[in-house]
């Protein structure tokens, strides 16, 4: 990639020697952890089989909708992870009902014009192909490739993230998010032989490293592109405190998304760009390890967004297997990592609860409109359990 970005300076990391002094949670621990979280879906299993849960809880409580949201795969990778961690098919017979709703809802074309279709089929339909062979899936997740592709500008090189493309409030808009889209794109292109969807995600992962990642290593929730000319306009956010602050899940996506690009586009830059990512978010976190929901904020009276730090967590874990032994910061990563996945089993779980009560509490969905504040939100509670998986079994992402 020619990015100069990758060359600029990675912070130093300012804690690094506490980090490394803390004990490591040990094999037992992670799996009581896992086992709290198993028993948590299997509360909702029932309610969350023909159903899914809502984005983020009220009170702890996710309430049921249909099929209609972006978040709606999270609770299905949930379910795949379940079924991995536990070999159990009571996971695997309700993942399956839900591919096949995924199937319906890309063939009746339900709420499927925005770029999140990554999020949905990666987790709930790629799983069940790259698992059990689902050809539903396959075909599912195919489907929605090629519908994710319809947002691609070609003069840009980047996929649109929101709105109908003729809206002139979205036009050319790429947002951090997408950096876990593009795995859909890459997987469509092996599946199929069609080298287009590679293609395309190779160009906008190169443009959200040139233009979403600020010079300091923090970045812009997301960023305009003029998609007649290409030209690179301006930077702004949707969920953070301001444009010119740095959104705590926007950098827990790029932290998490350019080392997962780079199983695909094996590109030393990437994970160059994501370890300076990385630091820079570590560099700002409160005493216990997860962060504020923008990283402007640094402790209390700030909320928390547990949400961020489970993806942030997975993000490290990608990161430090794709960096060299050599690579003097990989250990941190990895401690780091496991510390917030300790903390927030020791201190962010809901208690066990009614049927629809979250995992993780402490979440941020959208602050700016007040949405889901201090609430579980249904992807941290996927993350931190893809986390635990990462850390206790060998594991093959659905990305
Ligand atoms: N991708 C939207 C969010 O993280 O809230």
């Amino acid at each position: 990639m020619t990015m100069s970005l990758s060359a600029s300076l990675r912070e130093p990391l300012r804690r690094a020697d506490e980090i490394l002094a803390r004990p490591r949670p040990d094999k037992a621990r992670l799996e009581a952890i896992l086992a709290a979280v198993l028993a948590r879906i299997d509360a909702s299993l029932d309610l969350f089989t023909d159903a899914f849960p809502k984005p983020s809880s009220e009170g702890g409580v996710y309430a049921p909708m249909d099929n209609t949201e972006w978040t709606n795969g999270f609770w299905t990778g949930m379910l795949w992870l379940a079924f991995e961690a536990s070999g159990e098919a009571r996971y695997r017979r309700a993942a399956e009902r839900q591919v096949e709703s995924f199937r319906d809802r890309i063939e009746r074309e339900v709420n499927v014009d925005h770029h999140d279709l990554g999020f949905l089929y990666s987790l709930s339909c790629v799983s069940a192909w790259k698992l059990t062979g689902n050809e539903s899936g396959r075909e599912a997740a195919l489907a929605a490739a090629r519908r994710l592709m319809t947002r691609y500008l070609p003069a840009a090189g980047i996929i649109q993230a929101w709105g109908d493309l003729s809206d002139p409030e979205q036009a050319g808009r790429m947002i951090i998010d997408c950096n876990l889209n593009l795995p859909l794109l890459y997987w469509a292109s092996e599946e199929t032989g069609d080298p287009s969807f590679r293609e395309a995600a190779h160009t906008h992962i190169e443009a959200a490293a040139r233009h979403i990642v600020r010079p300091d290593a923090s970045t812009f929730h997301t960023f305009y592109m003029d998609p007649k000319s290409g030209a690179p306009l301006r930077g702004s956010t949707h969920q953070g405190f301001s444009d010119d602050s740095c959104w705590a899940r926007g950098q827990a996506w790029g932290i998490s998304g350019f080392p997962l690009v780079h199983r695909y586009k094996a590109d030393p830059d990437l994970i160059a760009l994501a370890a300076r990512l990385a630091s820079y978010f570590l560099n700002r976190l409160p005493d216990d390890l997860v962060c504020c929901w923008d990283l402007i904020f640094t402790d209390a009276p700030h909320e928390r967004d547990s949400s961020a730090a489970a993806i942030a967590a997975c993000g490290l874990l990608e990161l430090a297997r794709a960096l060299p032994l050599t690579d003097p910061d990989r250990e941190t990563y990895e401690a780091a990592a496991l510390a917030m996945v300790e903390t927030l089993g020791d201190h962010y779980l809901l208690p066990l609860g009614k049927p629809g009560t979250g995992v993780l509490a402490h979440g941020v969905y959208h602050m700016p409109n007040r949405v889901g504040v201090d609430e579980a939100c249904i992807w941290g509670d996927y993350f931190f359990l893809e986390a635990l998986v990462r850390l206790t079994r060998v594991w093959e992402p659905y990305w």
